[in-house]
């Protein structure tokens, strides 16, 4: 069963990964983040190993994550998942990322997840997720819902287009770049117009 102790130990995840670089996607949209005087969301943040390369590049990057506390040091380990809108995300955004979110919830919290990127105003939004490898899934993982619980146990779920194109659907514009990388599925969906690059039918 998919608890909270099982998120939360999908966060501690992330927190252990503090020495990881900064995610390739993000690294590629910095050159369009330096294009303007942008306001930048991580929505999704974990141990901010996307924040403070971006703040280093002097971007205007905010974060967000139901386990801040945890994340800024505190251990806190709240009794609910804290996904009701935070004050600062009633702020307009020109660039929101959502970085290997998705992929870690089952879907009772990526609906709302995903609820909680519709409601966040931005032009621009960049998501990030896990897609199928030729190593996925592990032996030893169980299947749940649409996922897996791995031995750690964190809950995971590899995408494929067609999910993105569903997530796609949900959001009233147009997707601007679609790509694919090792196990990475990455979907950069823009308001802005003209600026259509590829859809999923290039693939
Ligand atoms: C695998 S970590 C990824 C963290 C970071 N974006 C990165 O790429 O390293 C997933 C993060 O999603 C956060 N999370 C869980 N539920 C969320 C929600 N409803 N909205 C936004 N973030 C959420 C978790 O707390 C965790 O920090």
């Amino acid at each position: 069963m998919i608890t909270n102790s099982l998120l939360y130990e999908n966060s501690k995840l992330a927190a252990k990964s503090i020495k990881d670089p900064m995610s390739g996607f993000v690294r590629m949209i910095i050159p369009f983040m330096k294009e303007g005087d942008f306001k930048i969301l991580d929505c999704g943040s974990g141990n901010f190993r996307n924040v403070i390369p971006l703040q280093d590049e002097n971007l205007e990057v905010w974060s967000f994550d139901p386990f801040m506390d945890y994340f800024l040091g505190k251990k806190h380990y709240p009794s609910e998942i804290l996904v009701e809108r935070d004050p600062r995300l009633q702020d307009d955004f020109d660039i929101v990322i959502s970085n290997y979110v998705l992929n870690v919830l089952p879907t009772e919290y990526r609906d709302p997840a995903i609820d909680l990127l519709k409601s966040i105003t931005t032009p621009n939004l960049m998501i990030e997720v896990r897609g199928f490898t030729s190593s996925f899934p592990p032996g030893s993982w169980k299947r749940y819902e649409d996922g897996w619980v791995t031995s750690t146990p964190t809950f995971q779920k590899a995408f494929e287009v067609n999910d993105l194109i569903n997530i796609a659907d949900q959001f009233n514009y147009p997707v601007r770049k679609y790509s694919k990388k090792g196990e990475s599925l990455r979907l950069w969906l823009s308001e802005e117009e003209n600026t259509y690059v590829s859809n999923f039918k290039n693939l």
